[in-house]
């Protein structure tokens, strides 16, 4: 595609010239902001900000109004999709995700009332058709899904599981139940992306952050066949594609062979390494450590002129952390480091 977009985010990803790196942040509005603790105890909690699109979009608008942020992503999660198997997410403070069933033998997945209704998401297409009338095409607009293999390890533990122990069980002596499963997760993800997109969003972007579990046979088997065939669902083949998982740097040989436009990178590989095994196939997106937002002014210059010293061009590359901003990162360093980005990537003399 030779057409020139309007979207500084979308030239990078396009590897057009540009003037500075892009720069979002993974989880941007989150329990770091103060404004949206308020708003979340209103509220009465994350899920029912997720499921009011007024509040969604104003979540979402949050931190575009604190920062000189080049996207915008819609508010809400990955899990969301489990109102489609009409299981029932809630979320626990200090614990997280949690869903009223799980998914652990065939007679479990007998028993899942699985609807093709995609309007049971409304509250999502909403919410991005509100977020279209208040960006007024100013900043694009980020939709995602979870993998279905990243969701699948959480509808089949049932919350936010530090062992895996079922997932790794089913991996060794249930591979058929597993791809039943993803199938299923897959037929929906299609679904949600596509309405995602009819709906509005700019960019599109699959998190597949346990990924990283998968050695690299099960990693083609079970969770980039069915990133494969969701990319051959998606109905318009121009919205740029991100792909996120986790421990990044040992998976660039099965990456390589995807057909998307971005790799979202953790920041346990530098860069530099990773963009070297991917030349231009794709633009990468990171990879800073969260942890580097906790240092002083002097530590974060030093960090964003080595990633993109370590990129080494202008284009291509969209500025972003290694994973979800923690709610223990003080606000102003997120100011510190957009603004310190602008200024030293468009005085960075390379392409
Ligand atoms: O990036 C964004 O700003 C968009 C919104 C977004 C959220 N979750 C909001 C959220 C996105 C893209 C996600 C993705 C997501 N959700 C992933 C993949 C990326 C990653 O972080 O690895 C996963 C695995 C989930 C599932 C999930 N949601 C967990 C495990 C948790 C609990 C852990 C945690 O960080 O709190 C959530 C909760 C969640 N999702 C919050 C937010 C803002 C915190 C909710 C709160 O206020 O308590």
């Amino acid at each position: 595609m030779s057409s020139t977009h309007k979207y500084l985010f979308l030239k990078a990803i396009r590897n057009e010239p540009i003037e500075r790196t892009p720069i979002w942040i993974m989880r941007q509005a989150g329990r770091y902001l103060p404004e949206y603790i308020r708003l979340k105890n209103k509220a009465g909690g994350f899920i029912n900000l997720v499921k009011n699109p007024d509040l969604a979009c104003e979540i979402t608008l949050q931190p575009l109004k604190r920062f000189e942020l080049d996207s915008a992503i819609v508010f809400s999660d990955i899990l969301v999709v489990a109102d489609m198997l009409d299981i029932k997410l809630s979320f626990v403070e200090n614990k997280g995700p949690v869903f009223d069933k799980v998914i652990r033998t065939e007679k479990d997945l007998s028993k899942i009332k699985k609807t093709d209704d995609i309007e049971k998401l409304d509250y999502v297409f909403n919410t991005i058709k509100l977020l279209k009338k208040e960006l007024a095409d100013k900043k694009p607009l980020i939709g995602f899904i979870g993998s279905p293999w990243t969701v699948a390890t959480y509808i089949i533990e049932g919350n936010s599981s530090k062992t895996f122990a079922n997932v790794l069980k089913m991996l060794e002596c249930e591979e058929m139940l597993l791809h039943k499963i993803l199938d299923m997760l897959t037929d929906i993800s299609i679904d949600y992306l596509n309405k995602q997109i009819e709906s509005g969003i700019d960019v599109a972007m699959i998190f597949d952050t346990w990924g990283s579990l998968l050695n690299d046979e099960q990693y083609e088997k079970f969770s980039l066949r069915y990133i494969n065939k969701i990319k051959n669902g998606i109905s318009n083949q121009d919205i740029p594609l991100i792909y996120y998982v986790r421990e990044t740097g040992n998976k660039i040989k099965a990456i390589k062979n995807l057909e998307i436009d971005v790799l979202g990178i953790d920041s346990t590989t530098d860069i530099g390494v990773i963009k070297k095994q991917i030349g231009n196939k794709f633009a990468l997106q990171g990879n800073l450590d969260v942890n580097i937002l906790k240092k002083d002014q002097s530590d974060i210059i030093k960090a964003i002129k080595h990633t993109l010293n370590s990129y080494g061009s202008k284009s291509g590359h969209i500025f972003n952390l290694g994973t979800g901003i923690t709610p223990d990162i003080n606000p102003d360093k997120v100011k510190m480091l957009i603004d310190n980005l602008a200024n030293i990537s468009s005085k960075f003399n390379v392409k």
